[in-house]
């Protein structure tokens, strides 16, 4: 008999197969059991009928506790009760190991008892749809990027420079010297541009945030492109054409898992290149004129600044040529103006705030050496880095799209931990 996946169920039809499963829920009466099961690739339904299977089958799948592991076996036939299509009418039952007393039951439980219970909540219906969207936002962004003619680059997760600032670094011992676990890759992208042309890098990256919100993680994962001969208007680009294929890859490849949570698709069939973009200033200017008096140019937005702003769009926006003083060192300052740059942050709908954080490039050699002076950065660390506007400098741009918003908005999470496997949050470093 060939053993093969829920996945594959649907190649089967009207075989009798076997499956390695666990039962995460069942219902029964006196003549029928349903068992709800599970095997990673996917969920089915499969039915026991005690006036077929006899009463020793029938009495052990009556028994079966939630999460017990089995080989069953059974005919595959469609049903088109189930959106999956399919159910097992079963035959055989093979009990691997009993699991007594599952702690995550189907009543509700409070988020930080799932939390304490993570490495046993992905097996839930919802984290499993989540975790599988995040995956095909993975295999995605590869797709892109391949497409496109960018070559993955794998910069260092130990550095000794701090690309975003040096407030939130987690410090580390490198032997006698100090060390940092990275916060974005992108001075090394920076520098692999300008021998690979179009780069791109995928990596954990750290922050040290005191910062307990839906949107932020202590650690998580950026994908990071950068482009030579690439002036900012031209990233933008390649940004919304990126994001809008990670929606719609979603959108083709996930349907069970968005309809699983309950997720408004009609919300993502509107996600299509162009995005809007609007300037800083008219951002400030709209927030000021429709009741947030808190905020004035020069500062940065907030949570409610940011989901404001959006909420006037169905698409993400960019907002576009922030002021100087609130942005990294490196950015390119606007050919027309000293007191912006060339800059933008994308700003999901619905809420899930800023998931893109881009820039051109500065690569005058002077002004970035003077930009370093005044950040007070450790000259000597950022030496290499300098260097790259020293021979052959060029326009250059990039940007970081945070996978875990980008797996929350397009899910349709409530919080950013439940878009990573193992969160590390503000006091929380287990499991
Ligand atoms: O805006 P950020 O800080 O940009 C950079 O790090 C640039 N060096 C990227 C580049 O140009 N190569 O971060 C980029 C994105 C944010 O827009 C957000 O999506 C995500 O990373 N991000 C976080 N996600 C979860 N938790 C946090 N604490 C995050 N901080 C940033
Ligand atoms: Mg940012």
């Amino acid at each position: 008999m060939k053993k093969i996946t829920i996945a594959e169920m649907a190649k089967y039809n009207g075989q009798t197969v076997k499956l390695g499963a666990w039962v995460s829920n069942k219902r029964s009466s006196g003549k029928i059991a349903f068992l709800q099961l599970r095997d990673g690739s996917g969920f089915v339904q499969a039915v026991v009928v005690k006036a077929e299977v006899g009463d020793e089958l029938f009495a052990t799948a009556k028994s079966l506790t939630q999460e017990t592991s089995l080989y069953v076996t059974g005919e595959v036939k469609e049903d088109e009760r189930s959106s999956f299509g399919y159910e097992l009418a079963v035959t055989g039952i093979e009990v691997i190991h009993e699991a007594k007393d599952f702690p995550i039951t189907p009543k509700e439980h409070g988020t930080e008892f799932l939390m304490d219970n993570r490495h046993l909540w992905l097996r839930s219906r919802k984290q499993h749809a989540i975790m599988k969207i995040r995956n095909e936002i993975i295999r995605a962004t590869y797709e892109f990027f391949n497409d496109n003619g960018f070559v993955k680059v794998d910069p260092p997760i130990l550095t000794g420079s701090a690309p975003e600032g040096t407030s939130e670094l987690f410090a580390t011992k490198y032997f006698d010297e100090d060390a940092y676990l990275s916060q974005s890759g992108q001075l090394y992208m920076e520098a692999a541009a300008m021998a690979l042309g179009k780069v791109f890098s995928f990596g954990p990256t750290f922050r040290a945030e005191k910062s307990k919100t839906r949107r932020h993680l202590i650690e998580f994962w950026m994908i990071e492109p950068e482009m030579a001969f690439m002036e900012h208007a031209e990233s933008l680009k390649v940004q919304e054409q990126y994001v809008a294929h990670l929606v719609q890859s979603v959108l083709k490849n996930c349907q069970l898992e968005l309809e699983r949570l309950e997720r408004d698709t009609t919300k993502l069939e509107k996600i299509k290149a162009p995005f809007p973009r609007i300037t800083y200033d008219d951002a400030i200017k709209w927030l000021n004129d429709n009741g947030f008096d808190d905020i004035k140019w020069g500062e940065d937005f907030g949570a409610p600044h940011e989901t404001a702003i959006a909420e006037s769009y169905e698409m993400p926006v960019f907002i576009i040529n922030y002021p100087i003083g609130i942005k990294p060192f490196y950015m390119q300052p606007h050919p027309d103006r000293d007191d912006v740059v060339l800059c933008a942050d994308m700003i999901a709908p619905e809420g899930y705030g800023e998931i893109i954080g881009g820039s051109e490039r500065i690569y005058d050699y002077d002004l970035m050496k003077q930009r370093i002076q005044e950040h007070n950065l450790d000259e000597s660390a950022y030496a290499w880095y300098l260097e790259l506007s020293k021979y052959g400098a060029v326009p250059h741009s990039g940007f970081g799209l945070g996978l875990e918003r980008t797996v929350a908005w397009i899910s349709g999470a409530e919080h950013v931990r439940e878009s990573i496997p193992f969160p590390r949050l503000l006091n929380r470093l287990y499991p």
